[in-house]
């Protein structure tokens, strides 16, 4: 099969496009015939490298989590999904596998496409969606009539947080460069802020949830715009880790606010709640740039950036294209 594949950690050019073995299905995994791959910031933190010490270099490693296509093989223990089956889902192998024509993943990893949304849109949906639907009813709770900031509301993550916190009931207000507004104002949060023309951190308002998507702040630097018990969310897990013992002295002085972090967990049942918001219309996920397999460089170059609008994708199209 086609793959894009990486020998060693580097710069978005270390990608090379070779034939490899299709992957092996153990008997409680599903093989995906891959139509569409996101990108992702993991996907270009561990191109250069970034996890190594965790996840080893085991090379050559096929990158990229987020996934749709159509089941291709079962394993002899799945019954949720059958041969044919259209689906979509985040990966659970050590650095992914989607960039390929064919990947692998436990039945955990996925569920059926949404019939409304395309293969390209569903494969921008599962990381980013899990990530905020987890963190926003798990991890701080949160509550109608509560205000969420979210700092980087343009993004993959971004702009899917703005919705799940006005499904979930809450107040947003969304935190962009003027560049990104017209795109942000498109989802209605409740106030805009151009962080190239105010300080953020001089806002006359209090938030119950300062999810800084962007990772540009910390919790002693936010915690006077959070209520009393009002969260600092930051979702780049590595740092805030490394920074929790720092965090955790800083709460002992804090009125009961807190700083977390947390990671996104493989779980089709959450990505059932997503295609139903997305069936009922609620939530939406853009599109910023699609790229080709041959384009991968292109893709992690762009995306790297970070100031991408909603999600980048990667067409591997080896699915027939009318299913
Ligand atoms: N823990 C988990 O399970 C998990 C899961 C998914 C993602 N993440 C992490 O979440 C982070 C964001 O991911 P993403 O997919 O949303 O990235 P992204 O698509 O690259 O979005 C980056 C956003 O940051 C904004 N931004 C850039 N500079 C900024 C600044 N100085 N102040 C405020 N906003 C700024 C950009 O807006 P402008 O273009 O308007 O500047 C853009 O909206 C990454 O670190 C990623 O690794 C963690």
């Amino acid at each position: 099969m086609k793959a894009a594949i990486i020998s060693q950690f580097g710069d978005p050019d270390v990608f090379k496009i070779e034939d490899i073995e299709k992957p092996i299905v153990n008997s409680d995994q599903v093989l995906i015939n891959v139509n569409a791959v996101s990108v992702n910031p993991i996907d270009w933190k561990q191109r250069k490298g970034n996890h190594k010490y965790i996840l080893g270099s085991p090379f050559p490693i096929i990158l990229g989590y987020d996934v749709s296509g159509v089941v291709e093989e079962i394993g002899s223990e799945i019954s949720k999904f059958n041969k044919g089956d259209i689906v979509f889902g985040v990966l659970d192998n050590k650095y992914g596998g989607a960039l390929a024509e064919f990947a692998v993943g436990h039945e955990k990893c996925f569920t059926l496409k949404p019939e409304k949304i395309s293969f390209e849109n569903a494969a921008a949906v599962p990381m980013v969606s899990l990530t905020c639907l987890q963190a926003f009813r798990d991890k701080v709770n949160l509550n109608a009539g509560q205000t969420v900031l979210i700092n980087g509301a343009s993004g993959g993550v971004g702009h899917v947080a703005i919705q799940i916190a006005q499904i979930m009931g809450a107040k947003v207000i969304a935190v962009a460069s003027s560049k990104s507004k017209e795109f942000v104002e498109q989802f209605k949060p409740d106030s805009f802020v151009d962080y190239t023309e105010n300080n953020i951190l001089k806002l006359d308002k209090k938030v119950d949830v300062f999810f800084d998507v962007a990772g540009k702040y910390s919790f002693p630097k936010t915690k006077h715009l959070l209520n009393p018990g009002g969260i600092y969310l930051n979702p780049n897990y590595i740092n805030s880790i490394i920074k929790m013992p720092f965090n955790k002295f800083y709460q002992l002085f804090s009125n009961g606010k807190k700083a977390k972090t947390f990671m996104m967990k493989h779980n089709n049942s959450d990505l059932d709640i997503i295609a139903q918001w997305i069936d009922e219309g609620k939530l939406k996920i853009f599109i910023d740039k699609t790229f080709d397999l041959e384009q991968i460089t292109e893709a992690h170059e762009y995306s790297q950036k970070g100031h991408n609008k909603g999600k980048n994708i990667i067409v591997i199209a080896n699915t027939p294209q009318d299913m």
